[in-house]
């Protein structure tokens, strides 16, 4: 990390990662010199990727980010924060639908850790429609999300799709 700025963490479930979270990724790095991406494990959804799987997709699409570090967490995200004295959680914004969720999160961070700030980043256009759950949908019906996840991710998708098939025909 760069001296004179904030450590930031930026937490999600990634379940795969998308080119909509790595360019939120990118540009955070690019603002605070470096970033802690959290993986949240103990997500109230059920994940289609195991949480060691979701960090080694994340390791391997931000191999090339110096400053970049990904790590997995237990329990509240401001937690996990404090323990990397980070002043910082970077969330990405994509439409209205987030906006509420996301007002009443950090609020509720706010109040359980009122020095750690919240900071919101506009997706980029071109990733505004874009969401794990989508990605995961059109996988597991055989469509391509071929440009919309990086490449490692595509293969790790269609492996676990395969594996599944196999499992469900056993
Ligand atoms: O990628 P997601 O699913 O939108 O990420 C949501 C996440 C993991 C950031 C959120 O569920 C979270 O912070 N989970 C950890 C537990 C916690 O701190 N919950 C929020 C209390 S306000």
């Amino acid at each position: 990390m760069m001296s004179g700025r904030p450590v930031a963490l930026y937490p999600g479930s990634f379940d795969p990662v998308h080119n909509g979270h790595l360019d939120i990724i990118v540009r955070a790095r690019e603002i605070f010199g470096g970033l802690v991406v959290g993986v949240a494990t103990n997500v109230e959804k059920q994940t289609l990727f195991s949480p060691a799987d979701r960090v080694a997709m994340l390791r391997d699409a931000t191999a090339g980010l110096t400053g970049v570090e990904v790590r997995r967490f237990d329990g509240l995200t401001v937690e996990f924060a404090r323990t990397l004295g980070a002043r910082v959680i970077v969330k990405g914004l994509r439409a209205m639908m987030d906006f509420e969720f996301e007002l009443k999160m950090a609020a509720m961070n706010k109040r359980l850790e009122p020095e750690i700030e919240t900071v919101f980043m506009m997706t980029s256009p071109e990733f505004g429609y874009l969401s794990s759950t989508l990605i995961r949908e059109v996988a597991r019906f055989g469509g391509s999300v071929a440009g919309l996840v990086p490449a490692g991710v595509e293969r790790w998708l269609s492996e676990k799709i395969r594996a599944q098939h196999r499992g469900e025909h056993a």
